[in-house]
């Protein structure tokens, strides 16, 4: 197994009132209840409280997976499929599952991505039915990550990529500290104003602060048998995309017996 490399690409619910939101033991029926709740102003929201900066970890998303005209490409808690668009407008064929039906059914109509309910840690898919799997803001609310990420390296075909955009750790200090106090202040203060459901904004800070920093999640990516991992800071470490490669042998999960169809058709109606 590779080691895991800085890649610079070189080497249970609180209720409060009406609203339920998620806390840190990140109970997957909270989670989705409050993705549902958050979910007709989602991307609006998203956009204003990263400032706009969204589009560009999406493109810097979109550049890493390098997906070729015909890849068949996962895009994991694809959330109202914002981050399944560009994979697919570059000829890919995408799709894009989440546990969340609102979040599904809120985002818009996207050639090429099919829309699949289904849970990170038991995908309804088949082993090795992907060339790329990514995940965009999705890997901090699982409640296992390292099982999910293992899913993961189950539907994606030897060799093939794994992409995962998250928020992370700036790498400078003092940035560190205004960062940390725009989260813990200013962001759930600003969504109050934009969001369906500002309390779910409490959560999102308090996630990033609790999420492992990039070597650690490194560290994650490899227990979970990916091989090649490496990471990529964006915005001085705000974000942090890794990236590594499913071992070249075929990956099989207990229970799937004999090696099952994985043409994408198939594969992307989900079961
Ligand atoms: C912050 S949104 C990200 C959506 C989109 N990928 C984006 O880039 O904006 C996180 C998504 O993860 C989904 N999610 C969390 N845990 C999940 C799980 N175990 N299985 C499937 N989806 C999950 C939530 O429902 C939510 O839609």
């Amino acid at each position: 197994m590779g080691r895991a490399s800085s890649w610079g690409w070189g080497s249970a619910a609180r209720h409060t009132g009406a609203m339920a939101r998620a806390t840190l033991a990140k109970e997957p029926s909270d989670v989705a209840a409050m993705f549902d709740a958050v979910a007709r102003r989602y991307d609006v929201t998203n956009t204003v409280l990263s400032l706009g900066l969204d589009r560009t970890w999406r493109a810097a998303v979109g550049d890493a997976v390098a997906a070729a005209p015909g890849d068949r490409v996962l895009d994991l808690a694809a959330g109202t499929a914002v981050s399944s668009a560009p994979l697919a407008a570059a000829g890919a064929t995408v799709a894009a599952c989440d546990f969340s039906l609102g979040m599904l059914r809120a985002g818009r109509p996207a050639p090429g991505v099919v829309r699949v309910a289904g849970d990170a840690l038991r995908l309804p898919f088949a082993d090795a039915a992907f060339d790329a799997t990514t995940v965009s803001f999705g890997l901090r609310n699982m409640v296992d990550p390292v099982a999910a990420l293992a899913e993961m390296r189950r539907v994606t075909r030897p060799g093939g990529r794994l992409l995962v955009c998250e928020f992370s750790t700036p790498t400078w200090t003092p940035f560190r500290r205004v960062y940390v106090d725009y989260l813990m202040r200013a962001l759930p203060a600003l969504a109050r104003r934009v969001s369906s459901d500002p309390e779910s904004y409490v959560y999102l800070a308090e996630s990033i602060r609790a999420w492992p920093d990039q070597a650690r999640l490194a560290a994650q990516v490899q227990q979970a048998g990916w091989t090649q991992v490496s990471w990529r800071n964006l915005t001085g470490g705000i974000v942090a995309l890794h990236r590594a490669q499913a071992p070249l042998t075929v990956a099989r999960s207990p229970a799937s017996g004999p090696a099952a169809d994985t043409t994408a058709p198939a594969a992307l109606r989900g079961t």
